[in-house]
């Protein structure tokens, strides 16, 4: 049976912050910024969107561009570990916005920034075993990723989301749940204590855990994929929480395969999938998927029918390696969607406006509820201790 992603939901907040204005505002160069840490623009989440509003964004664009009616749906999982409460999962917002039936299952996923890869894995098996019936699973990636102001995670927050609807008609990409390389180590790298609303993180550790996480699962990937090399990809989607990550990923994979120059293969098997996250930043489980959706929107070659690598990595740790093989027509689809414009249209903030939205962030859990305009989906603010929505034109 062929299970995979049959389509793609990106969605971003209308604003962003240019590196090269933050660099400056810094005191720091900005080629450390664009160059250095490979990020041109950051997503900023505004006062009325929150990881419930990009979900409930993404996953409308994946059921649009599919054509697939809400009542389809008979399982529906946000990974976030930026989630609204402590006890209501955000995909139960998501179930109402999106108009999902009430046949369906509804939970939130949790582990870093690997989430999304957990529930995506899940719906997989979900499909593959025959309990999903016929029905399809949609998978919401969404996060605000902030570290804080003048902090040295700073440059590698952004904020997005990305929905996959996941079926036994993979018409953008088939995967291959039993053939996946898994590695997990409790490590302290990267944090979030239910007190604040910033991440904590050992930078430099945080680094050499990825590092040692996509070792241990890029072994296990191999033991169970016999003869396969970095080389038996067309392209490689690695988790970005900023480009260069990606670089030192790459540069770690060729290196175990015995290449002595392993930035000369780095353009052609993981460029495309940067350009996207380049300009949105660190969307913690969506940046995955947005660098698969960045490979499949911006690769100058023909992918259809190639395999392709996959590898997802939430502090903590729990990291995947896994593959995949892209249907025929799915770069098409994925151009479809405008991602690009999507980035274009946003407003670029100036740093002061930047900081005041940072430090208002904290109050929109405690505001109240006021009505705005909806073309999108939007956040209201609190009533009675209920967070309040509204989905486009109700
Ligand atoms: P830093 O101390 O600001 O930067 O921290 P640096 O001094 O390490 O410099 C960064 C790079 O810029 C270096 O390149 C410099 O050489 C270069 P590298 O040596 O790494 O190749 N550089 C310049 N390049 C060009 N022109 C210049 C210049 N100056 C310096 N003028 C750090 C950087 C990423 C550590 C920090 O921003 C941070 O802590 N970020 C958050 C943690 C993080 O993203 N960790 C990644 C791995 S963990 C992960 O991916 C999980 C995560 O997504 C969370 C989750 O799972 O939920 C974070």
């Amino acid at each position: 049976m062929r299970v995979g992603i049959e389509a793609l939901g990106v969605a971003v907040p209308p604003t962003c912050v240019a590196m090269e204005d933050l660099a400056r505002a810094r005191g720091v160069e900005p080629s450390k910024y664009l160059d250095g840490i490979g990020t041109w623009r950051m997503s900023v989440a505004q006062d009325d969107e929150d990881t419930v509003t990009l979900a409930a964004q993404a996953g409308h664009m994946a059921l649009t561009s599919a054509g697939v009616p809400a009542n389809d749906i008979g399982l529906l999982v946000v990974g976030t570990e930026t989630a609204v409460d402590h006890s209501k999962p955000v995909a139960s917002y998501v179930q109402s916005l999106l108009g999902v039936g009430r046949r369906c299952r509804v939970f939130e996923t949790k582990h870093a920034c690997y989430g999304g890869t957990a529930a995506l894995q899940m719906a997989l098996d979900w499909i593959r075993s025959g309990s999903a019936a016929g029905k399809k699973a949609l998978v919401i990636c969404s996060d605000i990723a902030r570290y804080g102001l003048k902090t040295a995670g700073e440059p590698t927050q952004g904020a997005g989301a990305v929905a996959l609807l996941v079926s036994d008609d993979p018409k953008i990409l088939s995967l291959e749940p039993d053939r996946t390389g898994i590695c997990s180590t409790d490590v302290h790298d990267f944090w979030r204590p239910l007190y604040s609303k910033d991440a904590f993180v050992d930078g430099p550790y945080s680094v050499q855990c990825y590092l040692d996480a996509l070792t241990g699962a890029y072994e296990h990937f191999q033991e169970r994929n016999p003869g396969v090399t970095t080389d038996s990809f067309a392209a490689i989607a690695y988790h970005v929480p900023y480009g260069k990550m990606a670089r030192k990923a790459h540069r770690q994979l060729r290196a175990m395969e015995g290449d002595l120059t392993p930035d000369a293969s780095f353009e052609a098997l993981v460029g495309s999938s940067l350009t996207l996250p380049a300009q949105v930043g660190n969307i913690y489980t969506g940046s995955l998927y947005l660098a698969l959706a960045s490979t499949l929107a911006t690769s100058p070659l023909s992918l259809d029918g190639k395999r392709i690598g996959l590898f997802s990595y939430g502090s903590g740790s729990c990291a995947e390696f896994f593959a995949g093989t892209v249907t025929p027509g799915a770069q098409d689809r994925v151009k479809k969607l405008g991602l690009q414009s999507l980035l274009d249209h946003r407003r670029v903030l100036s740093i002061e406006e930047y900081e005041a939205i940072m430090r208002e962030r904290d109050g929109l859990d405690t505001r109240p509820a006021a009505p705005a305009p909806a073309d999108t989906f939007r956040y209201l603010g609190v009533d009675a201790h209920r967070r309040t929505y509204l989905a486009p034109n109700s």
